[in-house]
């Protein structure tokens, strides 16, 4: 895609939200991960548009990604959410992951919340908890901002030092640390997948210093931070990575345990939300 289409159509996507939604657009949005749909139970749904009506959103296919976009609030705070995201693996693509995060810009979203399910690396970090993202390894090989940069949107070579927002993280300890609900800081490592990674490999992750792994949330990280949305990032760690434990891994599993780390999940990010959405006005 050239970036003139890439424009034309974040141009398209936001018009086709807006037109949807009658009061202002919420500042913050929250991307669900695998097995975290549950959480938008939660939400008291406002405006609902399944992706397949927004131009240049991708209709997920992996279990557990619905496809739909809603702007709704939790525990009183307004929140734009994505339910459902493209993975590499899937084979098609990161054009859609520029497209749906430039959308969120045009339409004036200034943090981004991204949650995952992802394997702990890490003994003292058990499965069903959650992890705040203090940083990333992207293992991909790929990249979303390859491609002819839009300097309208962000510089050639985006500086990454903070891509995950120190001080937003900050904000969400001080709301589990209120609630009582564990939250480890941990730096996420991205595998392409679909496979669930050798021992080996997870061998070779530790020694790199990651604590959790998984197969999404770098791309959106990215493009979030070349066009300037700060980022939180919160992993429900849905099982030991592989090696670890004696169990193989399996999908089913991983949709099991997000489960239970998403109702921690739930109540985290209500009240988290709610910090957030006083701390920037
Ligand atoms: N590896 C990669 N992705 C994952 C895992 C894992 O162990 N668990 C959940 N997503």
């Amino acid at each position: 895609m050239t970036l003139e289409d890439i424009r034309k159509i974040v141009k398209d996507a936001a018009k086709a939200i807006r037109d949807r939604h009658s009061g202002p657009m919420p500042r913050i949005a929250v991307q669900l991960g695998s097995g975290l749909a549950g959480v938008a139970k939660a939400v008291k749904t406002t405006t609902e548009l399944s992706y397949s009506e927004i131009p240049g959103f991708p209709k997920p296919s992996v279990e557990g990604h619905a496809g739909l976009l809603l702007i709704g609030e939790i525990g009183g705070t307004e929140v734009l959410w994505l339910q459902g995201r493209v993975h590499f693996y899937e084979g098609r693509g990161l054009d859609s992951v520029l497209i749906m995060i430039r959308t969120l810009k045009a339409l004036g979203i200034e943090a981004l919340v991204l949650t995952n399910a992802a394997g702990s690396l890490n003994p003292g970090m058990a499965p069903g908890g959650l992890m705040a993202i203090s940083d990333h390894i992207n293992l991909t090989g790929t990249n979303p901002l390859i491609g002819p940069n839009d300097d309208a949107v962000g510089p050639r070579f985006p500086d990454m030092t903070e891509a995950y927002d120190r001080r937003l993280r900050k904000l969400l300890h001080t709301a589990a640390d209120d609630i009582g609900i564990e939250l480890n800081d941990g730096v996420y490592i991205m595998a392409k997948g679909p496979n669930f990674e050798t021992p080996a490999e997870i061998r070779a992750f530790r020694t790199l210093g990651a604590d959790a792994v998984g197969m999404s949330t770098v791309p959106e990280c990215l493009v979030a931070n070349h066009c300037g949305i700060r980022v939180v990032g919160i992993s429900s760690l849905t099982n030991l990575a592989a090696g670890l434990s004696d169990v193989p891994l399996t999908h089913e599993e991983t949709m099991r345990e997000g489960k239970i780390a998403g109702e921690n999940l739930v109540v985290v990010l209500s009240d988290f939300l709610k910090r957030l959405d006083r701390s920037s006005r």
